[in-house]
């Protein structure tokens, strides 16, 4: 079965794609990007991540070329082309091509990427026992609650992370525990789900939403407020959630146990209620 890669109005084989050295994501990282799931041939949240596709797109001000359901579309044509029935689809959009210059001069199309793979869970062991994470400093800039493709944060937060044998790095910027390098933080604190709150130093997940929706139809309170690093620590329980991880049980930060060190009640339920959700 073929990776699809659908870029500026074409359809073809993943490993045919190109894109200009002069594209401003390129040079710049001048994008926005998403990451949606398909479950059984059908987009997880679409809407969501459209919506904030649109956000991203038009805080750095690029104008999307597409309209919701002609996002939609192209989507579904990929997702067939390709027939995988479990997979991702990643949405760049870039300001477009251009010589290279800091200010962005003169009309410029924005180029548009659709690409669409088979997807790798992580190993079952990690949702069964829980995953090992790290803290790590926060050295993004302020505006994390864009998607933008400027990530390399997040990719040296990754490695530090992978090579303290931690399979995500939390950032903690000023005392406080904000997210993942590629999710969401929660934890369980008096059997109430806690996570900090949305704004410009965390990405507003949309796994991350949906898991709070979930867990208060099915009764735990829930709570949306600064989470310092010491109290990560006296957590009953921690979990991530993201759209690649769904929702991951943590059993140690930077080798300390949290609770038992194993996936506790409130993590278990809405680890259920996630994957009867996803259908
Ligand atoms: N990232 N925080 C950050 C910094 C992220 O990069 C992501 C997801 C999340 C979780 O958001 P969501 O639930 O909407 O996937 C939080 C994707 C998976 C990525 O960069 O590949």
């Amino acid at each position: 079965m073929p990776e699809i890669a659908f870029v500026n109005d074409a359809f073809m084989p993943l490993s045919e794609a190109r894109v200009s050295v002069e594209d401003r994501g390129f040079q710049f990282g001048d994008g926005v990007y998403e990451l949606l799931r398909i479950y059984a041939g059908v987009p997880f949240h679409l809407t969501e991540h459209l919506g904030r596709l649109e956000q991203s797109a038009r805080a750095i001000g690029i104008p999307l070329p597409y309209t919701q359901d002609r996002w939609a579309a192209v989507i579904a044509e990929a997702v067939s082309r390709s027939g995988f029935p479990e997979a991702k689809v990643y949405i760049q959009v870039t300001r477009g091509v251009a010589p290279r210059d800091h200010v962005p001069t003169g009309s410029m199309t924005p180029t548009v990427v659709v690409t669409v793979r088979a997807i790798v869970p992580l190993p079952s062991a990690l949702y069964a026992g829980g995953a090992d994470v790290a803290t790590v400093p926060d050295i993004r800039w302020a505006r994390c609650n864009i998607k933008s493709v400027g990530l390399l944060a997040n990719v040296l937060a990754k490695q530090q992370a992978r090579d303290a044998g931690a399979v995500e790095a939390l950032f903690v910027r000023a005392g406080h525990v904000l997210e993942g390098a590629t999710s969401n933080v929660l934890i369980v604190r008096g059997q109430c789900l806690v996570t900090p709150p949305e704004g410009p130093l965390l990405l507003s997940g949309v796994t991350r939403r949906v898991v709070l929706g979930l867990a208060q139809e099915a009764g735990v309170a829930v709570k949306e407020r600064p989470v310092t690093e010491e109290e990560l620590y006296a957590s009953e329980e921690v979990m991530l959630t993201g759209t690649t991880i769904e929702v991951l049980p943590v059993a140690r930060v930077n080798g300390r146990p949290i609770g038992e060190g194993a996936p506790g009640p409130v993590t278990r339920l809405v680890m259920a209620r996630f994957h009867a959700a996803r259908g």
